[in-house]
């Protein structure tokens, strides 16, 4: 797998084999724990088990044993599916959902008495079925926290005919819990401000300034994309007053996971699918990556966002400024910076009628380019993958987010590229993430285009980053 050059340096994988959600993300001690959906056999979605990582800064990790294994004959027969973990009065305890062929799914817990390392099951199921009045698509994914005393807990579901919804639970001791009814309820007939699908998946829920906020990731058939509700949490039940989706890379930020710390923020993983055919994926021999930490905050416009966690500036190794200037509509200028693990950050003002983009990972001709486009006029910023890569099996669709300016506000870009993973924050307010494949060796440059209009570059900067495996 050394020498794969769409194997990122800088984000958490586990060494090979298919990886899916983060679970269990918990700080304990002086250690940050990140538990992931693990599939030891190989490359592709089954028999899910827990992997584990440990890590002392969030950026660079030891891998663990397995944590979680499918026990034969239980109710986690065919999989240990995501949860999470808490502290139980000084006992590590996991919630998660066990999964059994056809399509059983039931909450589980399981406690360490050995510093996270190893979890003995707890024999029965903390509940035994789902509530029997509901037509349900789908009972998984937890989160649990402490409230009045007691412990609360969603699991993510759809009602059928209806929508994706999270059923509240509460407990005294984590093992048996009374139904509270759905915290909501949402309408998959409804596409406005965005469609929230049928099913519920991996539901989060914390109090974030003044508000909560709840995160599901939104599944019909398959995976679509996050959204994060921002509202009124009172007596079980949960408000949205807006709605949105968490990151603009769509299914390729799925099924994230916060955990609080104790300097006070909220970090986030997200997992980072791939976007390339299952033959390619198989052949890599390894599939999925963690996003970078992200924290959760309010932005200016109220919309939840997740960027970058301050520390991720560790990992910027030799740097490379490109001066400040007019870019004349046109032909796209090159910069000198190269590379496919970097960390761009460009101030720019797009022109007021026009459009600019940034090239990356561009090869000499353009054949291969992967375009970042700010539309003015649309404000729109939108991730173009149509010509990202030569290889015929790879998702080529375009990412938009909506990114109004104020007036005189430049547009400010954070991007990073680690091998076939793309992260673009901007402006403090939005995300997009998403996966990359360009094949030829030289698809690393870097370009400016401005269209209708000159652009003006009032500082832009490159980092190579660090290895975090160290080799
Ligand atoms: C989300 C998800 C979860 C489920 C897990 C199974 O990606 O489908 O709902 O618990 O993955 O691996």
């Amino acid at each position: 797998m050394t020498g794969d050059p769409h194997r990122p340096r800088y984000h958490f994988l586990p060494p090979a084999n298919w990886m899916n959600d983060p679970n269990g993300l918990i700080q304990w001690g002086e250690t940050f724990h990140l538990f992931y959906q693990y599939n030891p056999a190989g490359a592709y979605h089954r028999h899910i088990h827990w992997g584990h990582a440990t890590s002392a800064d969030l950026l660079y990790w030891q891998h663990q044993p397995i944590a979680l294994s499918p026990t034969p004959g239980g109710p986690d027969a065919d999989g240990c599916w995501s949860g999470c973990a808490v502290n139980d009065h000084g006992a590590p305890t996991i919630i998660y959902t066990g999964f059994r062929l056809p399509d059983a799914q039931t909450p589980c817990l399981a406690v360490s008495h050995d510093g996270l390392l190893t979890w003995q099951k707890w024999p029965e199921p903390i509940i035994a079925a789902p509530p029997p009045d509901l037509d349900l698509l789908g009972f998984r994914d937890h989160t649990v926290w402490r409230e009045d005393g007691r412990w609360s807990m969603l699991i993510g579901a759809g009602i059928r005919g209806q929508g994706g919804t999270v059923l509240l639970y509460r407990s005294a001791d984590l093992r048996h819990w009374e139904y509270g009814g759905p915290l909501l309820i949402g309408d998959a007939g409804q596409f406005d401000p965005v469609w929230t699908g049928t099913l519920w998946e991996c539901p989060d829920f914390f109090a974030l300034g003044a508000d909560n906020v709840l995160i599901c990731s939104v599944w019909d058939q398959r995976p679509y994309y996050t959204i994060a509700m921002r509202g009124d949490y009172r007596d079980g039940r949960f408000a949205p007053q807006v709605t949105h989706k968490l990151d603009y890379g769509d299914a390729h930020f799925y099924a994230p996971q916060t955990m609080p710390i104790r300097d006070g923020r909220r970090i986030m993983f997200g997992w980072v699918m791939e976007g390339r055919s299952e033959a390619a994926v198989l052949a890599a021999g390894w599939a999925g990556v963690m996003s970078l930490p992200r924290e959760v905050r309010l932005a200016s416009d109220g919309q939840v966002v997740a960027l970058p966690i301050a520390e991720v500036r560790q990992l910027r190794g030799m740097g490379k400024r490109v001066s400040p200037g007019c870019i004349m509509p046109g032909a796209p200028q090159w910069t000198p910076i190269r590379g496919a693990h970097l960390e761009l950050e460009i101030t720019l003002f797009p022109p007021a009628q026009g459009a600019c983009s940034v090239w990356l990972r561009a090869s000499p001709d353009g054949d291969e380019a992967t375009i970042l486009r700010y539309d003015s006029a649309r404000a729109i910023l939108t991730l173009d993958r149509s010509r990202s890569s030569l290889a015929s099996d790879v998702w080529r669709d375009a990412h938009h987010a909506p990114l109004p300016l104020a007036a005189g506000e430049p547009l400010h870009l954070r991007v990073f590229l680690d091998g076939s993973l793309i992260e673009v924050f901007a402006n403090d307010r939005r995300s997009i993430t998403s996966r990359i494949y360009p094949v030829r060796p030289d698809s690393g440059g870097v370009a400016l285009q401005a269209e209708g209009n000159p652009a003006e570059v009032v500082a832009m900067q490159a980092w190579e980053m660090a290895d975090i495996w160290g080799d």
